[in-house]
């Protein structure tokens, strides 16, 4: 139960879903808890402070203790009080978990300047926006077990075909957490990734086929697709203890929790002189194709079972 006494987080978009069961799960083990959400919908409209406030509200009654904010991560001035509310009111912070986000979905040829513009700010701009904040304090401070949590997607990593914006943010996120990873480790700060999988109103709008497609079983139960399932590792990356853990992504999905490997070159041509471009047309495909067929990316094959 007191995994986390002493530790103050700050959860980005912990009104609804993965963030509240996080936001929950590390008050239950004794954290003081920034509850941060803007209150939109999936897409990205409006704003409600009633999410960020029930979740508190849920967080005190069972004896726990949490702050709301309302802030919107893709404000930069804004993102500013949000890690100020750690601080005012805790007087610390030791975990930030970036994960708000919203969905604007089209195929690449439809999508509107507008809707790839606040899919990135709310996801990849708004990540960055509350991390910096939190850095300078973190590299002030140099106490060490500092976390930075953020949120990538099977999307990007797997290239989703109908969310290019989305994709990009995500896989973005991912570069910016081994980019961290590198920058902050020599202040205390671990810096790592969590690639989701829940059946919240998020996770609800992936079809099934595209599940599918992506090798998760489309019929898992409620139970199993539940976004508490997320929480553990979250809460365990959150702790003093997760310190070995720098630069990976985690993935929290029902009841797997998986370690990815890093992009990393498997074929390579390594050339005496420059290459010519007829000797792309020899070598590329005898060296690269048979690798190509074995990589788990979106491949065509899993297309043509999506039917596209
Ligand atoms: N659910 C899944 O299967 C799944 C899969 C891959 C990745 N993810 C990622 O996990 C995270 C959580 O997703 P979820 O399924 O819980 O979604 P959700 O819609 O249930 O919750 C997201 C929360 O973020 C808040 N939010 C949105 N924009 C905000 C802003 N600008 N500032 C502050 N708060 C904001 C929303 O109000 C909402 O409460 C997201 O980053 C999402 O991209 C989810």
């Amino acid at each position: 139960m007191d995994r986390l006494k002493d530790r103050v987080v700050v959860i980005t978009g912990a009104g609804r879903g993965i963030g509240a069961s996080c936001a929950k799960s590390m008050a239950a083990e004794g954290a003081a808890v920034v509850v941060n959400d803007l209150g939109g919908s999936v897409d990205g409209e409006g704003s409600d402070t009633t999410p960020a406030d029930e979740v508190v509200a849920e967080i005190r009654a069972a004896g726990g203790t949490a702050v709301a904010n309302h802030d919107d991560v893709s404000d930069f001035d804004a993102s500013e009080q949000i890690i100020r509310t750690a601080l005012n009111e805790y007087g610390r912070l030791d975990c930030l978990v970036n994960v708000a986000g919203i969905l604007r979905d089209r195929m690449v040829f439809n999508m509107t300047e507008a809707e790839w513009d606040a899919v990135i700010a709310v996801h990849l701009k708004g990540t960055f926006n509350t991390t910096k904040f939190a850095s300078i304090y973190w590299r002030t401070e140099r106490q060490g077990d500092y976390r930075l949590i953020n949120f990538t997607s099977v999307s990007g990593l797997s290239g989703a075909p109908g969310q290019p914006n989305y994709a990009a943010a995500k896989l973005g996120i991912v570069g910016f957490t081994y980019s961290c990873a590198n920058a902050l480790g020599r202040y205390g700060v671990t810096s790592n990734a969590i690639s989701p999988g829940a059946g919240t109103r998020m996770g609800g709008t992936i079809p099934a086929d595209r599940r599918r497609a992506l090798g998760t079983d489309p019929n898992r139960s409620d139970d199993e697709m539940s976004p508490n399932n997320v929480a553990p590792p979250v809460v365990y990356l959150c702790s003093k203890d997760s310190g070995w853990l720098n630069g990976q992504v985690i993935g929290a999905s029902g009841y797997q929790v998986s370690l990815f490997n890093q992009p990393e070159p498997i074929r390579t041509l390594q050339g005496k002189e420059p290459w010519g471009v007829d000797d792309m047309w020899t070598h590329m495909e005898k060296q690269f194709k048979s690798a190509v067929e074995h990589t788990t990316i979106y491949t065509s094959r899993a297309r043509e079972e999506q039917g596209n």
